[in-house]
């Protein structure tokens, strides 16, 4: 959600908190902070918008110190403006954060009571305040934040400077993550290890509750309960440091290009190419359970959806998808042959951590699909089935998607073996068409030409349709949610046969309908489908395949994929969704990588 940096360090923490900033900014970027201690007394710029208005308020105003702290906003509570971004002041103290104060409400009209006064209409004001009249009632400043933790509920990552005490950082994470970094003589806090990347790959994630005291010789941890407890440092890899866009305009057009070798190095850790197996990486045994239950948000969602589709078809395992934030505020019935899987790229998402959470307090065994090995949801799973991605920087997610689904497939390719519905000359055939995707997925991303000219009229509509059948109905919808994140244009992506039991109702010579129809055993219901829609000059546009652009070509514009099995098609389409998605926006003149209202990583509920 919002991005967090802290750093006790011996040389200008102006341009390093920057640094740092622009690696946070994928997590908001609707305004920016920093404060930092001048000759004793903290000193604060901020700005909306863009980190590169802050970055002018620097060159006018410039800060002169070694220690400071500083955010990158995902605004929550209160409009994007200067006065509501962070750092927010109050007394002695300087607080950043990241997440939610539920009680914020309550203890600002205790506070009010008290005579304070407040500046922004944001939630992180009150922190500051609580943790100022704890330092006034006499308390020693890690006393004092702990009295203030202790009155706080909500998510929150924070970070804490307080005048007076111009070597000390204080941090706390209860929810969002928060790492600590370890250099020679200085130390950092961040929200990842992306945060501190620039500085140090020696790094220590913070446990739930923790809090910690950092000046320049090193850090000390506690526990909620207010214990002292040692948390080790890490080597981080270096590449979590390493975010180019290189010669791409757009970070989602060069993720978009990554695929193949995202879903490559995916697939390098199930597949074995020698004996022609696919398995988890952990060797997890699928017939030693009944039923799957998938939680997971937004694009990752649908990557559950498409597992569905093949765990049930495949390997005769009944799959269960729901999204993350309804799975943790119902009472899903699971038996105890149940495997939970949660899915996430960045595996902090608020809502999926939490039902991975419920479906553990109802005692059901976890594994997660996560791009983030070091991720929260990696550490408190059972199984961890990583992605191998890399980072994915772009807001709207396009290489994790594909690495999600590829990992998934090699997954029901393994349940299908252990549960002994493919022999094993079947499972060498379904890794051999795994193996070709990375290939089918390059050519797929060739369409470039046909896919600009259409997303030039695409960008001029108020209203698209996506359809599809079977698993590319998920891949329909994961369409529309790429169009409506980055070109603002509203989208609904549907099951095709769902069309006519109301949606056709859209249908006018002004609202695109976008098929994905690959040549497969529904491609002949699909082109009924879309005669319904040409007959009511709704303009058509198939991504098809060879097979199927000769029966389409006189209904429809085409975008050819190359020719897939059912398999792997959601994979070998995808790269069409995503590139017309990303040159409609494109054209529209939209910010592509960071959309309005909306961050990577959403780490609150
Ligand atoms: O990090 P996660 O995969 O858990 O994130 C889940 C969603 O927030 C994410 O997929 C979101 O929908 C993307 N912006 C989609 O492009």
């Amino acid at each position: 959600m919002c991005g967090i940096i802290g750093i006790v360090g011996q040389t200008p923490v102006a341009p390093r908190l920057i640094e740092s900033l622009k690696r946070l900014e994928y997590r908001g970027y609707d305004s920016a902070g920093i404060a930092a201690f001048e000759n004793g007394r903290v000193v604060r710029r901020r700005a909306e918008g863009k980190l590169r208005n802050l970055e002018a308020v620097l060159q006018s105003e410039p800060v002169q110190a070694t220690v400071g702290v500083g955010h990158t906003r995902w605004a929550t509570h209160g409009r994007p403006s200067e006065r509501n971004a962070h750092p927010h002041q109050a007394g002695r103290v300087t607080v950043v954060h990241n997440g939610i104060i539920e009680n914020f409400a309550e203890l600002k009209a205790e506070l009010a009571g008290q005579g304070r006064s407040f500046e922004s209409e944001t939630d992180t004001e009150v922190v500051a305040h609580l943790i100022d009249s704890e330092l006034k009632a006499g308390k020693p400043p890690v006393e004092a934040f702990k009295a203030a933790l202790d009155r706080l509920r909500g998510a929150y990552a924070l970070a804490v400077i307080i005048e007076g005490e111009t070597q000390l950082v204080l941090g706390a994470r209860h929810g969002p993550p928060l790492v600590v970094g370890w250099g020679q003589g200085e130390m950092f806090l961040g929200s990842d290890a992306l945060a501190v990347g620039p500085f140090t790959n020696r790094v220590s994630y913070l446990h739930d509750g923790d809090y910690v005291a950092l000046d320049a010789q090193g850090a000390r941890v506690f526990d909620g309960t207010g214990a002292e407890v040692s948390r080790p440092p890490k080597q981080v890899s270096s590449s979590a440091a390493v975010m180019e866009k290189g010669n791409y305009r757009h970070f989602m057009e060069k993720e978009i290009h990554d695929q193949p070798e995202a879903v490559q190095h995916t697939l390098a850790a199930y597949l074995d190419p020698v004996r022609m197996r696919a398995e988890a990486p952990d060797g997890f045994d699928f017939s030693t359970i009944d039923r799957i239950q998938i939680v997971a948000c937004g694009t990752a969602y649908y990557a559950g959806v498409i597992a569905k589709y093949l765990f049930e078809r495949y390997a005769g395992l009944p799959t269960d998808v729901e999204v993350a934030s309804e799975f943790r505020y119902r009472s899903p019935a699971l038996s105890p042959r149940t495997l939970a899987i949660a899915i996430s790229q960045s595996g902090e998402t608020a809502d999926t951590l939490a039902a991975l959470r419920h479906a553990r307090a109802e005692g059901q065994k976890i594994a997660v699909v996560v791009n983030v090995p070091t991720s929260s949801m990696a550490r408190e799973a059972d199984r961890l089935w990583p992605t191998h991605a890399g980072p994915e920087i772009g807001v709207a997610s396009t290489k994790a998607f594909t690495a999600q689904v590829s990992a998934l497939t090699a997954l029901v390719i393994a349940a299908a073996g252990k549960r002994k519905k493919v022999d094993g000359n079947e499972q060498a055939r379904m890794v051999r068409l795994l193996l070709e995707a990375p290939r089918l997925i390059a050519e797929a991303s060739e369409a470039e030409d046909e896919v600009r000219a259409i997303a030039y009229d695409l960008s001029k509509a108020r209203d698209v349709l996506y359809l599809g059948r079977g698993a590319m109905s998920a891949l329909a919808m994961e369409g529309a949610l790429k169009l409506k994140e980055i070109s603002y244009i509203h989208a609904e992506g549907y099951a095709a046969g769902e069309l006519k039991h109301g949606p056709i109702a859209l249908i006018d010579e002004q609202t695109p309908v976008i098929a994905l129809a690959p040549y497969d055993e529904l491609f002949e219901k699909t082109q009924s489908n879309l005669q319904e829609v040409g007959a009511r000059g709704g303009p058509v546009i198939a991504v098809t395949d060879r097979r199927g652009a000769p029966h389409l070509s006189s209904t429809a514009r085409l975008i050819i994929a190359p020719e897939a099995d059912p398999l792997i098609a959601p994979l070998v389409f995808a790269p069409a969704i995503q590139l017309l998605a990303y040159y409609t926006a494109v054209h529209k003149g939209t910010d592509v990588d960071q959309p309005r209202n909306l961050a990577k990583s959403v780490t609150v509920e």
